[in-house]
């Protein structure tokens, strides 16, 4: 894909980069020109995956420890000298009907998706505050907006989002700062665990009959981001191939 965006002199921040969707926006980011700060729990995956750049830096990070977010933070300040773009994208799964689910699962869920995102966005906002600009970019989910059995943690944690989306464009629409979401379809880890039968089935629901690449996921992020989308907040785009409609 050519690149046509430019993010030369920005920062930008991505959690849950080792793989999938945010590898994926990482890549974009850094090959439009930004400076790239990429998160992720899984330290060996994300030294893997990112093993040495000079506008790269890797942080081994929790998204679900607020103090480890809020530290992290800092420290791509202190790397980057700003912080731009924030794109809220780590996230699980611990998948089982409501009246199974344990304590855990509904807490874990929670509180990487709603708790990781609350963390970074309060200790990313203070920075672009000062700045005059900034985007945060949540990733959220078809099953945020429409529930799916197995998934009430994850639904609620997804829906939460959304309206943590909403609230936070408007408590920073007037500081040149723009909050706005995706709800993603893409053939990643998190999707093809469920096995090819059931991923064929998934497959088939798809208006364009395909999930897409990460890169196709990173391109709308990446226009978010972009200067031109200066004036769009609080929404949340499909980039789904048709599956919302
Ligand atoms: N793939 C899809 O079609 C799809 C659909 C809807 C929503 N999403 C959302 O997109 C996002 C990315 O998903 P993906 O498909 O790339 O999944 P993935 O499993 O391939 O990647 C998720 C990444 O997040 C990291 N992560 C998980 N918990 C973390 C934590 N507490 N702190 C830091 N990093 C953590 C993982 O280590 C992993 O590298 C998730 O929020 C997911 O819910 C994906």
């Amino acid at each position: 894909m050519p690149i046509t965006f430019d993010f030369a002199g920005r920062t930008v921040l991505v959690t849950g980069a080792a793989q999938g969707i945010g590898e994926g926006i990482a890549r974009l980011f850094l090959a439009s020109g930004a400076k790239v700060a990429v998160l992720d729990r899984d330290a060996d995956r994300l030294a893997a995956t990112w093993p040495g750049h000079e506008s790269v830096h890797a942080f081994a990070v929790d998204v679900s420890d607020s103090a480890a977010v809020a530290h992290a933070v800092d420290d791509v300040v202190a790397w980057a000298g700003s912080l731009d773009v924030v794109v809220n994208n780590a996230g699980i799964t611990r998948d089982t009907v409501v009246w199974k689910m344990t304590d855990e699962q509904w807490r874990e869920v929670l509180d990487v998706h709603l708790g990781g995102t609350f963390a970074m966005t309060r200790a990313a906002i203070p920075h672009m505050r000062s700045a005059g600009w900034g985007r945060i970019i949540n990733v959220t989910s078809y099953t945020g907006m429409h529930g799916n059995i197995g998934q009430a943690n994850y639904a609620a944690a997804k829906g939460g989002l959304i309206a943590f989306t909403k609230t936070v464009a408007k408590e920073t629409a007037g500081f040149g700062i723009t909050v706005n979401a995706i709800s993603p379809n893409a053939a990643t880890a998190m999707v093809t665990a469920v096995g090819p039968e059931l991923l064929a089935a998934m497959t088939a629901t798809v208006p364009m009959r395909r999930f897409a690449e990460p890169a196709e996921m990173a391109a709308a992020v990446a226009f978010l981001a972009s200067e031109e989308a200066g004036y769009i907040t609080g929404v949340v785009l499909p980039v789904d191939g048709g599956i919302s409609m």
